[in-house]
């Protein structure tokens, strides 16, 4: 049983507090019971002059009632808060004569929006999308896909290696999405029909070349691909991205490591006005070609029962052209105008498949 005094000190307490009008008169009453002259703090005080069997117990009466006092204090405030809130709602009138406040909305950058249209239209295709790491080492980015060690194109690509390796491989930023078609082929069993959008790294710098770019890479594997799979494939690509059903394709013979044969891919247009899809001029636009045999062979798929076709793609390139933007380097200068006048909604999706 508590003694007499604090149960006093607790029923004279509790009923103030319940009534306590405001947030500042419940503060004086908490200062008067637990301020530093309050009345709990100076019966703590007093405990000093007690035997120490005495002092055991009404200490522990204390605590016992600061706890409830304390939670009284509490509760109270909780109420006197909660008022105050509606209170103050309730006088706050809508202002119907303010102007309204703009919806800000983000914008899908154009990257972004051309790496999603290229998905949506493959994806109408049956291809699934890939994605490899950044960082590579040179076997997986060049061995496997046929480029010796002292091949130029190694140099040509004037890739970025880094002081790191993995095992006997070099570590390097891929130059190219090329290096996920190794890995896809390590790892899986034909078919194959997949397209690699991605970020790329080579030491370039310019209105037309950043030292970090994208492209999309295209892989197909079967027992019956031919190449004329890849140009019908490839054609319907361009013109549904494009959005341009008669636009002329032209496929000539090029070369690359990994591909034989090779086929550069071009786009009829206007060199003067930029007009795709009209005029007598060619611009090239992607690079192709049947899977060397040697490179099935690296990646454990046996060239005898199997072949196929890739290609690769700038994504900053085919945006460019299709949005009439100038100046690569704008893509990634995180400047919110330029992304507001050249992004997209988030709202409108990429269905650039329908009707082709
Ligand atoms: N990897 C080539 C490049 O980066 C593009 C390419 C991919 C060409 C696949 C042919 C086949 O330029």
């Amino acid at each position: 049983m508590p003694s007499d005094d604090l149960n006093t000190m607790l029923s004279d307490a509790l009923p103030k507090i319940g009534a306590a009008a405001d947030i500042e008169a419940l503060e004086d009453i908490r200062v008067s019971l637990l301020g530093k002259a309050g009345m709990i703090t100076l019966a703590m005080k007093g405990l000093g002059g007690l035997d120490p069997e005495a002092r055991k117990a009404r200490g522990a009466e204390l605590n016992v009632l600061k706890t409830e006092l304390t939670e009284a204090l509490a509760a109270r405030r909780g109420t006197l808060e909660a008022a105050a809130l509606e209170a103050r709602l309730a006088a706050q009138k809508i202002d119907i004569s303010a102007p309204p406040r703009p919806e800000v909305t983000g914008a899908i950058h154009p990257i972004s929006r051309t790496m999603e249209e290229i998905a949506a239209i493959f994806g109408a295709q049956g291809f699934a999308v890939k994605e490899g790491p950044d960082i590579e080492d040179d076997w997986t980015a060049f061995g496997a896909l046929n480029i010796p060690v002292h091949h130029p194109a190694r140099a040509m690509m004037d890739t970025f290696y880094l002081n790191a390796a993995f095992g006997d491989r070099r570590a390097l930023l891929r130059p190219h999405t090329s290096s996920v078609q190794t890995r896809t082929m390590l790892s899986e069993t034909p078919p194959i029909r997949i397209i690699v959008p991605g970020r790329t790294y080579r030491s370039d710098h310019d209105a037309t070349h950043s030292p970090m770019f994208h492209q999309c890479e295209g892989l197909v594997i079967g027992k019956d691909i031919t190449l004329g799979h890849l140009k019908g494939c490839l054609i319907d690509f361009l013109r549904a991205y494009f959005d341009a059903p008669g636009l002329p394709v032209r496929f000539r013979a090029s070369y690359f490591p990994f591909t034989e044969p090779s086929m550069e891919v071009d786009i009829g247009w206007n060199r003067k006005t930029g007009e795709i899809g009209k005029g007598g001029d060619w611009l090239e636009i992607l690079g192709s070609g049947m899977v060397h045999a040697n490179v099935l062979a690296n990646c454990g798929i046996d060239p005898r029962e199997f072949q196929g076709f890739a290609f690769g793609m700038g994504i900053e390139r085919v945006t460019m052209l299709k949005h009439g933007i100038a100046d690569l380097r704008l893509f990634y200068e995180s400047d919110v105008r330029w992304l507001r006048h050249y992004g997209f909604s988030p709202l409108a999706p990429a269905m650039l498949h329908e009707g082709f």
